[in-house]
Parts: C-alpha cells; sequence; structure tokens
C-alpha cells in the first residue's frame, strides 16, 4: 500500500493564533485573548490565575496575532502556491456568537468564513474545520462558569448547528474540539475553565470533559444529520508516553498516561466510557453528573476519522524522583537521552509518530488523519525575509516517512497530514512568535513589532516538491 492518490497534503493553522481582528466584523472576546506573554500565562493557562480583561502592564499576542483577519486572501494564495490539497483552520466561536448564549449569530462572522471557504474552493483546496481550537466566548466565562456548566452542551450544539447548516457543500470535514484532552493540563485554554477557592479540581475538570463529549457526540450527529457527507473527526493531542526504565512499574505509569489522553477517544471512537475510567472515578470519589439521556448520545454518534497532533513523545516514571530532569513539555516528561529535543526542550522522535499511528488505529480501526507536526524553532531571515530552514525540512522528512512506513509497511489507515503553522504564527504554549513552524515567514516579533509581511522560507519550494510528488521527493 502506498500513498493514496487522494491523500491530503496540507497545513494547518488556528483562529486564535492567526487571525487578530479581535473586536472586528462584531466578533465578542474569546478565552485565547487574554493569555498575556510573560510568566503569568501559565497561571492563567492553567485556571489558576482570573484574567478574563485586558489589564495594563500585559502584552496579549493574540490582539493583532498575524492579522490573518486582513491577510486571509494573500494567504490562500500562498498555500495554494504550495499545492495544498487541504488548509486546516478553526472558526472563532466569539466571531458567530459573540456572547456565546444568543440566539441569533452575527452575520458578519458567518460571512467572513464563508469568503474563505469560497475560495479555498477556487483553489480547490479542502477545508478542514475545527469548531473550537482552545476557543471559550469570554461571557460564557463569566456567566457561567465554562464548560464547567452543562448549559456550555447546548450553546456548543447551537453554534456547531448554526456553523454546519451555513457551511453546507462548502465544508466536509469536521473536527469537533481541538486536543480535548489539554482540558486536563491547561483547563482555561481547553475549557474556559477559572479555579475557585475550595473547587475539587479533578472533579471540576472531569465534569467538563463530560459536557465536552456529549457537545462532540451531538455536533457529530448534527453534522451527518445536515449531509450525509460530512465526515466528523475528534482530536487528541498525542505523543505516546515511554516508560523510563523497563521497571514494570514505570511501564505501568506510561499506559496510564497514554490512556489519560485516550480517555477522551476512546468515548469519541467507541461511543462509550471506558471501565478503566469509570474505576478510576469510583477509586478517586470524583462525581461526575451524567444526564439520563447521556449514554444514548454518546452511543449514537461516534466519530468517523480520529485525528491527533505529534510533535513528540514523552517519557515517564513511576519514581517522582526521575522527574528531576524534565524537558519543557506541556506534560510532565523526563528526558529522554537516546532523543535530540528542540530549542524549546520538545524531544524529536519521527519514529514515535508511527509507533503512534498503529497504537492509534489498532485501538480504534478508524481512518486517521495527522493534523498537526512541525518543529518550532527560531529563524534568521535575511533581509528579503528567506529563511534557510534546513532545520525545518530535515524535521519534516523524517516525520513524512515515518507516516509513509505506518501506510507502506503496517497498513495503517491514513486520510491525510497537515503540518501545523504552516504560516509563522503565535505559539499556543509560550505566546511567542520566535517559536516559528511556518513554510511561510511573517515579520512580526515577541513584542508586536514588524511589518507583517510574508515571505517564502527555503522548505516552501521543498513542501511544494513533496506534494506535487505525492511524497515520494523528500
Ligand atoms: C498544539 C495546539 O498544542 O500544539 C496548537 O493545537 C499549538 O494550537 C501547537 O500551537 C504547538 O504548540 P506551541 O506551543 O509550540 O504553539
Amino acid at each position: 500500500m502506498t500513498l493514496d492518490k487522494n491523500f491530503l497534503w496540507g497545513g494547518a493553522t488556528a483562529a486564535n493564533q492567526a487571525e487578530g481582528g479581535v473586536l472586528e466584523g462584531g466578533r465578542g472576546l474569546s478565552n485565547v485573548d487574554l493569555l498575556p506573554t510573560g510568566p503569568d500565562r501559565k497561571k492563567v493557562a492553567a485556571g489558576e490565575l482570573e484574567m478574563l480583561e485586558w489589564k495594563e502592564g500585559y502584552y496579549y499576542p493574540a490582539k493583532v496575532a498575524i492579522d490573518m483577519y486582513q491577510h486571509y486572501m494573500e494567504d490562500i494564495q500562498l498555500f495554494a502556491e504550495m499545492g495544498f490539497k487541504v488548509y486546516r483552520m478553526s472558526l472563532s466561536w466569539s466571531r458567530i456568537f459573540p456572547n456565546g448564549d444568543e440566539e441569533e449569530p452575527n452575520e458578519a462572522g458567518l460571512l467572513f468564513y464563508e469568503t474563505i471557504f469560497k475560495e479555498l474552493r477556487k483553489h480547490t483546496i479542502e477545508p478542514l474545520v475545527t469548531i473550537a481550537h482552545f476557543d471559550v466566548p469570554v461571557h460564557l466565562i463569566k456567566e457561567y462558569g465554562g464548560w464547567r456548566n452543562r448549559r456550555l452542551v447546548d450553546f456548543y450544539a447551537h453554534y456547531a448547528e448554526t456553523v454546519i447548516k451555513r457551511y453546507k457543500g462548502l465544508v466536509k470535514y469536521w473536527l469537533t474540539i481541538n486536543e480535548i484532552n489539554i482540558l486536563l493540563h491547561q483547563p482555561f485554554v481547553g475549557g474556559g475553565i477559572v479555579f475557585k477557592e475550595g473547587d475539587n479540581k479533578q472533579e471540576i475538570k472531569y465534569q467538563a470533559a463530560h459536557h465536552q463529549l456529549v457537545a462532540s457526540a451531538l455536533a457529530t450527529k448534527i453534522a451527518h444529520e445536515v449531509d450525509h457527507e460530512n465526515k466528523v473527526g475528534c482530536m487528541l493531542a498525542g505523543g505516546s508516553h515511554y516508560p523510563y526504565t523497563c521497571r514494570p512499574e514505570d511501564y505501568q505509569e506510561a499506559i496510564n498516561r497514554d490512556r489519560e489522553g485516550y480517555f477522551f477517544i476512546d468515548v469519541q471512537a467507541r461511543g462509550k466510557y471506558p471501565n478503566y475510567a469509570l474505576k478510576k472515578f469510583e477509586r478517586e470519589g470524583l462525581t461526575i453528573q451524567m444526564e439520563s439521556g447521556d449514554k444514548d448520545i454518546l452511543a449514537a454518534s461516534p466519530v468517523d476519522f480520529v485525528t491527533f497532533s505529534y510533535y513528540c513523545s514523552r517519557t515517564v516514571s513511576a519514581n517522582p524522583e526521575d522527574y528531576a530532569q524534565a524537558t519543557g513539555n506541556l506534560f510532565p516528561s523526563i528526558k529522554n537521552d537516546y532523543l535530540p529535543s528542540t530549542e524549546w526542550g520538545w524531544q524529536i522522535d519521527p519514529l514515535g509518530l508511527r509507533n503512534s499511528l498503529n497504537q492509534l488505529y489498532d485501538r480504534y480501526q478508524k481512518p486517521l488523519f495527522i493534523v498537526e507536526n512541525g518543529l518550532g524553532a527560531v529563524d534568521s531571515p535575511d533581509k528579503n525575509g528567506y529563511v534557510e530552514d534546513d532545520y525545518r525540512i530535515d524535521y519534516l522528512k523524517k516525520h513524512i516517512q515515518s507516516f509513509k512506513d505506518a501506510v507502506e509497511i503496517d497498513g495503517v489507515e491514513l486520510l491525510g497530514y497537515t503540518t501545523w503553522g504552516c504560516i509563522d504564527l503565535v505559539a499556543a504554549s509560550t505566546g511567542q512568535m520566535s517559536k516559528r513552524y511556518g513554510f511561510i515567514y511573517v515579520d512580526r516579533d515577541d513584542e508586536g513589532k514588524g511589518t507583517l509581511k510574508r515571505s517564502k522560507k527555503k522548505s516552501f519550494d521543498w513542501y511544494k516538491k513533496v506534494i506535487a510528488s505525492n511524497g515520494d521527493s523528500l
């Protein structure tokens, strides 16, 4: 088996990290607009520091981001030039429903994306649309407490129904919630949750997870009802966990950590809670409120395909002392001496991608889609904005070879591949612009200075050839 001739090659971005124009066209404020750069970012992202409006003394990179709001047409032109077959993007929830709880959507917001989808189709680029990528309207946080509140299920379902109906015929591939397992690690980013004193954090996170899982199943149901051509996917922050040693306890730890993420996908792909999760709730005394129809909703609408992001693998141990040498990852991970690291401490592991693909395919037996992968690195452009990013080409080449092996040697069913940040954008974890992933350089720095001018890097022409040869020329 080789890569299918219809294999979907392309790139990915998200509204909150690229669009900017946060108050343009009637848009409301969203959680991610309120993530500052600097040391407080982590606390805000974790829901430990309340930041529900812009405050003096902070810099908020999402306000302008790379101003795709104004540059979309130019950027799509460049994606088309690279030969993209697919472009993964997200809708900004608060552009469609500025507060989140309105009955009527914001027409200007709907029209904005309609124009984009038409432009993509003009270039025969298939849109792959994430309904919520780290995105909760701030009003829903202030008024209802974010996804901890059951009401969010209805607000999200109404939003999903609105966009799925409106873009019928323009959008066929939908992802319900980006990196749904991030909710456990960054509850404000993943679920608009700000903790209050006395909160049972674990219970709140899993309650919010239940709401998101039900909402995701409802969106899947709606998409199938609106158009039987629609395909809906779930989305995991992927990358498997390795045991630090072959001690059985370390292996068990690795299994447990993998399950923290699989938990979500198990429900979304199989339509029911896995036993290990129900046992965990029981063991830890977590009371998760579920309504009587929820089981049926989950069972009735499993996703059609499974997507994930892959940047690195992680290494874990049962012994807390082993974490003395932790890496700069969002997930706790010990440094793996067999792997090199990026400048941000993410461990580069191309074979880990093939292994992850196999694990996911063994587990779900559904088509897979790698919707994020890439190297965040510091680029040094010449005076024309050209970057000799051989390091990026090298990273991508190895990862593409690895997924080709998974398809050609192991027989994994893979629909497509979208590299993360195909155009430079704001980093989710740090808010930096200097952590760049793109084939296209954007002149903007960590303090918001720069012309926003776009220019092609060396990897631009390289990726164009990769796509044109359907992955034969790496
Ligand atoms: C994933 C997210 O976590 O990884 C993206 O879905 C994010 O939004 C990407 O940008 C890379 O992480 P970072 O922190 O380097 O931007």
